[in-house]
């Protein structure tokens, strides 16, 4: 009988392709989805490891498994991504129980991996950092949705944020040939997908070094040809790479969604020069105005840290400020968290945890205010949405608008997957709610 597997996914969207791609791997080789941990002969952890919380999430789940591990012995578990590549040591002496270990590049070879230790009764480890992108060049991918497709342009990072992980789990920065990325979208649209999400550590530094010697707007202006792909998202850019010829390719190019998601971490200058971010409050802000100059409306988000080592609270203040002079749309924020092979580590004037809950849940409370204002200046504008799934709370569907905004409302189900117009009746902070407008008055 086929063997059943289980894949847990944290953290980021590379991840969520991470999980699509092992799922192709171990589905190619005749393995099948279960649907519930305690079916499965397979479990597997996608692991992230950008903040200890995510890393205690996993200790945490691995401790419920193992009582999983000791009516069934013959049950496999790995731990694969980010957190495995850090912290293989660590792993194997709090649960000597896990079976595979693998890096974040490691789906071609799930499979492999899943056999040897079925088969030598011994922990299958890899930890080797790829140099070229064969792992990326994945054919084999088990989408979870059937008209949003994530497509990776680059991975690892070649920057080096003081606070931040990434570049000692995923590497440095290889970017995938256009040809590749150009032949996966036309074969998504040919599927039926209609909305691609680009993906890269920092994806707006992609540039090709030979072949087509492409640019990043380069690439979206050619993929924005593709007939029949609606929609184009990308994620994340970083400040340093974001060029007036970036932003001149979105605004002419409708199928690029009215979104950026900009992560600019601190509002103060003398703390982006702490984590090494390679902007100041200035040249953000100066982003930000040229995008609010262009011709067409879209919607900022960004990614922002409280209690970086040495934050005083007058620096907490110019990001609250930078918060008020910006307006986003929405914000992730964090409380920092020391990690290894880092250089904040080594910096001095660590903020009490205390004090870090204290600015975080202030930050919160602002950018909760000013997301229920923009919101509400929604109030009878029809958008266009392309529907998504079953919402979560009592409304039928949900969706989301070219500005990446969720947009809850009722209708059939047959509506999934397609575009359609909604009229905004309502919001909140975090979305909007309103009436579907018959779908035969889409415009295309
Ligand atoms: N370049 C990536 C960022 C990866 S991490 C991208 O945007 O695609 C995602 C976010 O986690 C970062 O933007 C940052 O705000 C946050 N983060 C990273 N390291 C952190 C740390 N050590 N503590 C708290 N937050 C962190
Ligand atoms: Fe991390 Fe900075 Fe790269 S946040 S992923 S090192 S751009």
């Amino acid at each position: 009988m086929s063997k059943k597997y289980l894949i847990e996914t944290f953290g980021c969207q590379m991840n969520d392709l991470d999980s699509e791609k092992i799922a192709g791997n171990l589905q190619r080789h005749g393995m099948v989805s279960a649907t519930d941990p305690s079916e499965a002969d397979i479990i597997i952890l996608n692991t992230c490891s950008v903040r200890e919380k995510a890393v205690q999430k996993v200790y945490a789940r691995l401790g419920e498994i193992k009582r999983q591990k000791n009516i069934r012995q013959d049950l496999v578990v790995g731990v694969v991504g980010c957190m495995a590549q850090l912290e293989s040591d660590s792993i194997l002496k709090k649960a000597p129980y896990v079976n595979i270990l693998a890096g974040p590049q490691k789906s071609q070879v799930m499979t492999e991996l899943v056999e040897r230790t079925i088969r030598t009764g011994e922990v299958a480890v890899d930890l080797r950092m790829e140099e070229d992108l064969e792992s990326v060049e994945t054919s084999y991918v088990m989408r979870q949705n059937r008209w949003r497709a994530s497509v990776m342009i680059s991975e690892g990072c070649s920057r080096r944020c003081a606070f931040c992980v990434v570049p000692s789990t995923r590497g440095r920065e290889r970017v995938r040939p256009s040809e590749a990325i150009i032949r996966e979208a036309e074969e998504l649209v040919a599927k039926g997908y209609v909305e691609i999400v680009l993906l890269g550590q920092t994806v707006n530094s992609y540039r090709e070094r030979t072949g087509n010697r492409m640019s990043f707007p380069q690439l979206l202006e050619r993929l924005s040809r593709i007939e029949g792909l609606k929609r184009i998202r990308f994620t994340s850019p970083h400040p340093a790479d974001f060029t007036d010829e970036l932003l001149e390719v979105m605004i002419s190019r409708p199928q690029i969604c009215n979104q950026i998601h900009m992560p600019v971490q601190s509002g103060s200058t003398r703390i982006l020069r702490a984590m090494r971010r390679g902007y100041t409050r200035e040249r953000y802000l100066e982003i930000i105005d040229r995008i609010r100059q262009a011709p067409r409306e879209v919607a900022i988000s960004t990614d922002i840290i409280v209690g970086f080592p040495g934050e005083t609270e007058a620096d907490f203040e110019d990001t609250l400020s930078l918060l008020d002079a910006v307006q986003f749309d929405s914000a992730f924020s964090f409380k920092y968290s020391p990690r290894p092979n880092t250089a904040a580590l080594n910096l001095p004037g660590e903020v009490p945890e205390e004090e870090k809950g204290r600015r975080l849940e202030k930050l919160q409370e602002r950018q909760k205010l000013i997301q229920y204002n923009k919101n509400a200046a929604y109030l009878g504008r029809r958008l266009e949405v392309l529907v998504d799934d079953r919402a979560r709370n009592r409304f039928d569907l949900t969706g989301r608008a070219s500005d990446n905004r969720i947009v809850n409302f009722d209708g059939p189900e047959s509506l999934m997957g397609k575009f359609i117009q909604v009229e905004i009746t309502g919001f909140g902070p975090n979305s909007l709610k309103g009436v579907w407008i018959n779908s035969a008055a889409v415009k295309q």
